[in-house]
């Protein structure tokens, strides 16, 4: 567990370390301590709002000439890149070179032994983990290789940069239940062997059960009133022991009556109470309002240490 940095959430009641930031007054009470950070300064430059994949390269279709004048460099989360250029951009490398998937831009880059690699420009205002990672979270916990449940998967599009991190090694289990969005999803997994797409309602876990082994991480962005509750029941199924879940919470979709802050506080209250233990938290304010993710780890073993 990462030492506290101890604002939001105050060190020493007992039950462990959790770290909230550019959360002043938020992530108050309860639970032990909470990692406090500033978002000022961290992550990349963002211009504006963005809700377009891109607006395309020359041609029209998303891509972007880099030729090897691009300089792509690791991201410190394993599988994340960025692109440097004026704007510096998050990226992902993709599983299927040629391919926008919302739109995106795209940037080849030529390899040493002359081999082109394509990457894809993740827009944060497109994706709460994309934000989340813009916003400086410590530890995402999907990596290539990684096996991942993400529920609330709508049409694939931060999927899709999820599918390019795990790689050829990972799996992304991709549920949603809208029949609409299922279908661009569906279409999205044709073309990328590591996404398997379920349209099936999260709720009810036991109709995928069939379909999904055990994973190393949930990702949960189903932005509903009972998420937390969602997310635990998952856990029950398929998060491994130890394993990781980041859960993207939207707050005036648990209650528009409450500061969103308060709301954060009771979200993580009722992860406790499921054997869900945070570590973590950012607000995503720059990129949605009044959202948070969360960070942290299921049924960690005494002593088990859940962050570097
Ligand atoms: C905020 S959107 C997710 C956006 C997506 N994570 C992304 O970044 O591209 C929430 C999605 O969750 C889906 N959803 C809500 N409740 C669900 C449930 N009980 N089971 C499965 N999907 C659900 C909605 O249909 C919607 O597509």
């Amino acid at each position: 567990m990462r030492p506290s940095m101890s604002r939001g959430l105050a060190a020493g009641h007992g039950r462990g370390a959790f770290r909230a930031q550019n959360n002043a007054g938020r992530g108050g009470r309860g639970g032990g301590a909470f990692r406090a950070q500033n978002n000022a300064g961290r992550g990349l430059g963002v211009r504006g709002r963005g809700r377009g994949g891109g607006r395309g390269g020359a041609n029209g279709r998303g891509g972007m000439r880099g030729g090897n004048k691009a300089v792509i460099i690791p991201h410190r989360h394993e599988g994340v890149f960025i692109a440097k250029s004026k704007d510096d951009a998050l990226v992902t490398k993709s599983m299927v070179p040629g391919d926008s998937v919302y739109n995106e831009k795209r940037i080849s880059v030529q390899n040493e032994d002359g081999a082109k690699v394509e990457y894809r420009v993740w827009n944060p205002f497109r994706s709460k983990l994309g934000a989340a990672i813009q916003e400086g979270i410590d530890n995402i916990w999907i990596a290539p290789g990684a096996r991942v449940l993400y529920l609330g998967a709508a049409s694939g599009t931060s999927v899709s940069h999820v599918s390019d991190i795990v790689g050829p090694t990972g799996v992304v289990y991709a549920v949603e239940f809208s029949q609409r969005s299922g279908r661009d999803l569906v279409n999205m997994a044709k073309k990328r062997a590591n996404v398997i797409p379920i349209i099936e309602d999260a709720r009810h876990p036991s109709k995928y059960r069939m379909l999904v082994g055990m994973v190393d991480v949930i990702f949960s962005d189903v932005a509903q009133p009972d998420q937390a509750r969602i997310l635990a029941l998952n856990a029950a199924y398929f998060l491994k022991t130890g394993g990781h879940f980041v859960l993207s919470i939207k707050a005036n979709c648990i209650d528009s009556t409450l500061p969103a802050g308060k709301v954060y506080d009771s979200e993580v209250d009722r992860l406790r109470a499921d054997l869900l233990k945070p570590a973590e938290m950012v607000t995503l304010d720059r990129f949605e309002r009044d959202h948070a993710c969360v960070v942290g780890s299921y049924r960690v073993p005494k002593k088990q240490k859940t962050s570097p």
